[in-house]
């Protein structure tokens, strides 16, 4: 049977797949996989009940694709779902180790750039001497800093990167501009990592997106912002034993070259929530989703 996928629906057309997910929803239908609507507005303002109150009773076990959720969000996603006859494929437990960096750091600590963190509350300022503290394990050098699931690396200079991660002043100003423009949407903590230099291609880093699914990388992408469409083939031996170990079914790795030709784990997340590029196949996607 194939295996059904819930996507989140259109907050102006509640009938249809949100837009950003209507290609790949397409696909999965094209395949026999049943298509089920979540309201990920009604999810993340609490009332999980409205928010699954579409999916059809007793789906059995689904994938869910669309927008990012919270990790206390998706435990009460689960519940409610499980109260209607269906279960998530991916528990929340699973769910929260791929998608924080506390929760997948432990298996890739070898070949990802060195981080700390600290567990804060949304608006909350942490004193110099608490981040320089924080920042002591990765000295010397650069660093960036993001939360435990997002960086600002639009805004790199002012909110991301941080040049001098002993200069006391610098680092504060970095991290509490981070900590003002996330606003209530910061996630878990203040996230610290060692600055590493990643090969360029036109001056934009490298990076792919490999899709892991129960270990096996089964497609790879360009990461969604690359303006490449295809992207360079990682090297995955060194990788495959952490994604192991994470013992989540459906899991991505943004991967990129060092400048010293070492492929290094920018990035792990939940492969429910990770984004494709603009040109990849969403029929190989579906493939994958419904399991045929
Ligand atoms: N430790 C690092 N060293 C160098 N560049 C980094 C580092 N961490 C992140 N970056 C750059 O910043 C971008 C955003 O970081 P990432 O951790 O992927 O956050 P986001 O969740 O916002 O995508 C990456 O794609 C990479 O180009
Ligand atoms: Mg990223």
């Amino acid at each position: 049977m194939p295996t059904p996928v819930l996507y989140c629906r259109d907050p102006l057309s509640p009938r249809r797949v949100d837009e950003h997910f209507a290609r790949e929803a397409q696909e999965v239908r094209a395949r026999g996989g049943a298509v089920g609507l979540v309201d990920h507005d009604a999810l993340l303002k609490g009332d999980a009940e409205q928010a699954v109150a579409h999916v059809p009773a007793g789906l059995g076990s689904v994938w869910y694709r669309g927008w990012m959720i919270p990790g206390d969000r998706y435990v009460a996603l689960a519940e409610a779902l499980s109260r209607r006859g269906t279960a998530l494929l991916v528990t929340p437990d699973q769910y929260r180790a791929a998608h924080e960096l506390p929760g997948w750091y432990e298996m890739f600590v070898d070949i990802t750039p060195a981080s700390v963190w600290r567990p804060t509350r949304p608006g909350e300022i942490l004193a110099a001497e608490d981040l320089a503290d924080l920042a002591e394990p990765l000295l010397p050098g650069s660093g960036i800093v993001k939360d435990y699931v997002k960086s600002r690396k639009h805004e790199w200079e002012q909110a991301c990167f941080i040049p001098d991660l002993a200069d006391w002043a610098g680092l504060t100003r970095v991290v509490q501009r981070f900590v003002e423009l996330q606003e209530e949407f910061l996630a878990g903590g203040i996230v610290l990592r060692s600055f590493e230099t990643f090969s360029k291609l036109e001056s934009v880093a490298a990076e792919v997106r490999v899709w892991w699914l129960d270990s096996e990388p089964r497609l790879f992408t360009p990461h969604p912002d690359s303006p490449f469409e295809r992207g360079l083939v990682p090297d995955l031996d060194h990788i495959r034993p952490g994604v192991q170990s994470l013992g989540c079914r459906f899991v991505t790795t943004d991967v990129a070259l060092r400048s010293d030709g070492v492929w290094r784990v920018v990035e792990v997340g939940d492969g429910q929530v990770s984004d494709l590029h603009p040109s990849s196949n969403r029929g190989e996607f579906a493939a994958l989703l419904v399991g045929l």
